[in-house]
């Protein structure tokens, strides 16, 4: 049986007072779950949050991590540095960082590779735009995206990171995949995984990410392959994203 995961992505939200509020709040709403519970919060807030969070059940990520280890690479964030306020997650190729800030299948793959190195779990974001879904090219852009991890880091690696299948069309929009349209992309993840190593197709975590909200979250999270979300809008609010929580 997979463990449940749901992960909230605060994006560039937010203020040092708001952040320490919002964890607080979090952390007073979890009760007792045998799900896991993360916030990827933005860098400045880690080291406050990592207080906050310290000795409770919320894990803490970043939203990006450097590709490179260390040296002259200006205004980057390495893998160790996050390692120092108790990162255990890092998102890795989110869409916003594909489509604005040129993040590429090869330095996503590497970005994977530095976090798991300090022992910080990848969350590798996937998914295909609108354009691209009605070109039928959903599975080709995920095999992509998946193929420059798997060329880089192995298919063994995969047994200490996170997958998040997150539709661009449906990120922000107020349009969520349905039920059956994410359960049929995180099937299709498992599958190809599961070709190259069973067991680990059987253990990893797919979240869904893209308008997941309260109302929506308990049909998502009811499919069989998907094990989570990642939460954008929806996280800024504490007992919105406890409802979340709470509904897997
Ligand atoms: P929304 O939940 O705001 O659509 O964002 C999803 C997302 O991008 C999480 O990483």
């Amino acid at each position: 049986m997979r463990r449940s995961l749901v992960v909230g992505n605060w994006k560039m939200n937010g203020t040092l007072a708001s952040a320490e509020m919002l964890a607080k709040g979090i952390i007073a709403g979890l009760g007792a779950s045998d799900a896991d519970i993360a916030v990827c919060v933005p860098y400045v807030y880690l080291p406050r949050v990592s207080e906050v969070v310290k000795g409770s059940q919320l894990g803490l990520g970043s939203q990006n991590i450097a590709d490179k280890s260390s040296g002259a690479f200006t205004g980057e964030i390495s893998a160790s540095m996050l390692k120092e306020f108790d990162c255990q997650y890092a998102l890795v190729g989110h869409s916003e960082r594909r489509s604005y800030y040129g993040d590429t299948n090869e330095s996503v793959a590497a970005r994977y590779c530095q976090a798991q190195e300090q022992n910080i779990t990848p969350i590798l974001c996937v998914g295909e735009t609108l354009e691209q879904r009605e070109l039928d090219q959903t599975f080709q852009v995920i095999n992509e995206q998946l193929d420059a991890v798997i060329n880089l880091a192995g298919i063994s690696s995969f047994n200490k990171a996170v997958i998040a299948y997150e539709p661009v069309w449906a990120i922000g929009t107020g349009k969520t995949a349905s039920d059956e349209q994410a359960q049929e992309v995180h099937h299709y993840i498992r599958q190809y995984i599961a070709a190259k190593d069973q067991t680990i197709a059987d253990k990893i975590q797919i979240l869904y990410g893209g308008s997941a909200k309260p109302e929506n979250a308990q049909g998502l999270f009811a499919m069989p392959d998907i094990d989570g979300g990642l939460i954008g809008g929806a996280s800024l609010d504490a007992e919105s994203f406890l409802k979340i929580f709470h509904s897997i």
